[in-house]
């Protein structure tokens, strides 16, 4: 599903004059990171990412990396493209599209460095927790893309959530968690805050963050 919401004129300027330089369009069929990027450095892949605030932090934080963002609402997409043209940014590329088929489509195995899941819809009543992204089958995937050695961090706001990610990840068969069986990541590693985030720790919740491996 195409969330496209209503788009400020700065956003669909913006999605008008600068998809051609970040935008990869959705097809089926896989793409090259290093024809994409132009370099073969590491790529981080984020997987709904909002208004891009984190995504464009990181970006400009580590130009020596690559970073793909994957984002089903149109206005986010537009106000990262806004916001990364307005500060020149060239590591950065945008798929506006569910990232489940992008991921089951467009990306090729082995190919990532690391994968970012950051405050994903909570789906908090019992009758939709179905619907939540991280399920065993999407681990599977995200394990396939990763690199030996990669990882995927994904945080929540949840406690649920956080458990229920805990446990799918701990089954999944070729993934450690670096902070050890059992246990949350401790400190944040270097992610900047999101939206979401903050929205969270105003409403008192509190953040929890899971890293983890794929074994080489
Ligand atoms: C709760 S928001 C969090 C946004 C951002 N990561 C943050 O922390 O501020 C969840 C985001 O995931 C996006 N999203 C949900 N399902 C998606 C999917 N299947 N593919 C791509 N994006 C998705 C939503 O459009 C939304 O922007």
């Amino acid at each position: 599903m195409l969330r496209q919401g209503r788009l400020t004129s700065a956003q669909r300027r913006a999605l008008d004059i600068h998809w051609p330089a970040y935008g990869i369009d959705y097809r089926s069929g896989l793409i090259d990171p290093a024809r994409v990027f132009g370099n073969s450095a590491p790529v981080t892949l984020e997987i709904g990412f909002g208004n891009g605030d984190s995504l464009l932090q990181q970006a400009q934080g580590a130009p020596q990396r690559n970073y793909l963002g994957i984002e089903v609402h149109r206005p986010g997409v537009g106000q990262l493209l806004h916001r990364a043209a307005e500060a020149g940014i060239r590591n950065l590329r945008v798929i506006n599209h569910d990232a489940v088929e992008v991921l089951r489509d467009m990306i090729p195995r082995d190919s990532l460095d690391c994968v970012q899941l950051f405050f994903p819809d909570p789906w908090h009543k019992k009758r939709h927790h179905k619907r939540r992204i991280v399920q065993p089958e999407f681990a599977r995937s995200i394990l396939g893309l990763l690199r030996p050695g990669g990882s995927f961090h994904m945080a929540t706001d949840w406690m649920d959530y956080a458990e229920h990610m805990l446990e799918v990840m701990e089954h999944c068969q070729g993934f450690d968690n670096a902070a050890g069986p059992g246990r949350f990541a401790t400190a944040q590693l270097l992610r900047p805050e999101t939206r979401f985030e903050n929205r969270g720790r105003r409403l008192g919740h509190q953040v929890r963050d899971l890293v983890f491996v794929r074994r080489a």
